[in-house]
């Protein structure tokens, strides 16, 4: 870990839906393999948030939720690099969205897109609820109470985490204003100790008076690495290098995660409602059967006509798993009808299995287990309260609502 990804925090978090397909591999899973050894991560079950839509089949989550956990361990989710937990097992998250329902307005999250775009995509159920109305929001409660800088996120995720932003300013700017808050940051300041203190006073003017980001960015960096603040003297000198108040919730960057070109068996987007899957724990036969059968370009009708690849799914999969030398193959091969389609799927056959593979003996390996699993949940989830927990104390002592 690199030194400015140390005091980056990652969060991220999937709703429990089911048993993972490839899809999921290539567009979310392997991104956080590679994440958690970047940054201090934390990945979690969002099964309050399936809950919102699947609250009247609620009995479905509860195995989706072990399903999915052995997914991510299968996938080379290492519960030692990061931490793993269930959204509902850290109760902070809710008292933390409560909290900032009351300073959110309505119009923020009845113009976010996915709210009206998901009632009209899920017609069948009835999503006029509160809670659906509030799922945005709740996403930013499990963003703010980690205090996360980055959270990995598809497209269409984006504007969760700009709501997120503006209600971390809009708390910030409510309770972030304290009496005597200069005097306070000043003596923040010395407790760093002479040298830092200089180095901290020098980061604040090159950017507060030549508008100097790295200096900014340095700054971060020095509060972050001081062992001896306490948090609300941390808030403070954050919130002194940039303004007159403490940043209790430090606004998360959204780290989009590159779109995945899997396509699934027809040549779609690979997603359980076009049941065009292949699961990652699909048996090896399944894996050969599925691809066998595959359709390809229509034009191909007989063995001897020559077709195009471009209008054939199986060639979208050669462009996920094949060399450049495999794809001169199947590009000749196809128009010239050289070779046949099954020829063509042998070595997507071959690829997607060998990937399979480790997966599925991984995954054996938690299923024999079911001990193991519920123990690194169960230790995750303590690691995450411990943090969940120094958050929301700050909260309730910025809001007034300390009655020790
Ligand atoms: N809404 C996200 C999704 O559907 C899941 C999610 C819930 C999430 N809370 C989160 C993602 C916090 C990132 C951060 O994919
Ligand atoms: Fe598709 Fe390959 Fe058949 Fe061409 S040879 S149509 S690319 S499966």
């Amino acid at each position: 870990m690199n030194l400015a990804a140390q005091n980056q925090r990652v969060l991220s978090g999937m709703r429990p839906t089911g048993k993972l397909h490839l899809g999921h591999y290539h567009g979310v899973l392997k991104n956080w393999v590679k994440l958690q050894h970047e940054y201090d991560c934390f990945f979690f079950v969002a099964d309050w948030h399936a809950l919102t839509t699947e609250y009247e089949n609620s009995g479905i989550i509860a195995d989706s939720v072990w399903e999915m956990v052995i997914d991510w361990l299968a996938a080379g989710i290492n519960p030692g690099s990061a931490r793993l937990f269930i959204q509902s097992q850290v109760p902070e998250h809710a008292e933390l969205h409560l909290l900032l329902s009351m300073i959110t307005p309505l119009g923020w999250l009845e113009r976010v897109p996915t709210y009206k775009d998901q009632q009209e995509k899920l017609k069948e159920k009835d999503l006029a609820t509160y809670g659906f109305l509030g799922y945005p929001l709740l996403q930013s409660a499990d963003i703010l109470i980690y205090r996360a800088t980055q959270v990995p996120v598809g497209e269409d995720q984006v504007v969760h985490v700009e709501l997120t932003r503006e209600v971390a300013r809009r708390f910030n700017h409510i309770y972030g204003r304290e009496a005597g808050f200069e005097e306070k940051a000043e003596a923040a300041v010395k407790k760093m100790g002479k040298k830092n203190a200089k180095l901290y006073h020098n980061l604040r003017k090159a950017y507060q008076e030549q508008g100097d980001h790295q200096a900014l960015e340095t700054a971060r960096a020095l509060l972050e690495s001081q062992q001896n603040i306490t948090l609300g003297d941390r808030e403070r000198l954050f919130g002194f290098l940039e303004g007159s108040g403490k940043i209790i919730l430090p606004e998360p960057q959204a780290l989009l995660t590159p779109a995945s070109k899997m396509p699934g068996l027809d040549g779609q987007k690979m997603s359980k409602s076009y049941g065009n899957t292949i699961s990652l724990r699909e048996d090896p036969e399944e894996v050969e059967k599925k691809l066998r059968t595959m359709p390809t370009d229509p034009a191909r009708v007989r063995r001897t006509d020559p077709g195009d690849p471009g209008k054939c799914p199986v060639w979208q999969l050669h462009e996920v798993y094949s060399s450049d030398e495999t794809r001169d193959w199947v590009q000749q091969g196809c128009r010239s009808a050289g070779i046949g389609c099954l020829d063509c799927k042998g070595p997507v056959i071959e690829a997607v299995k060998a990937e399979l593979a480790p997966i599925c003996e991984r995954a054996q390996e938690f299923i024999e287990q079911p001990e193991l699993v519920r123990n690194i949940i169960a230790e995750g989830n303590e690691l995450a309260r411990d943090v969940a927990r120094a958050t929301l104390k700050e909260v309730r002592s910025a809001m007034g609502l300390s009655y020790s």
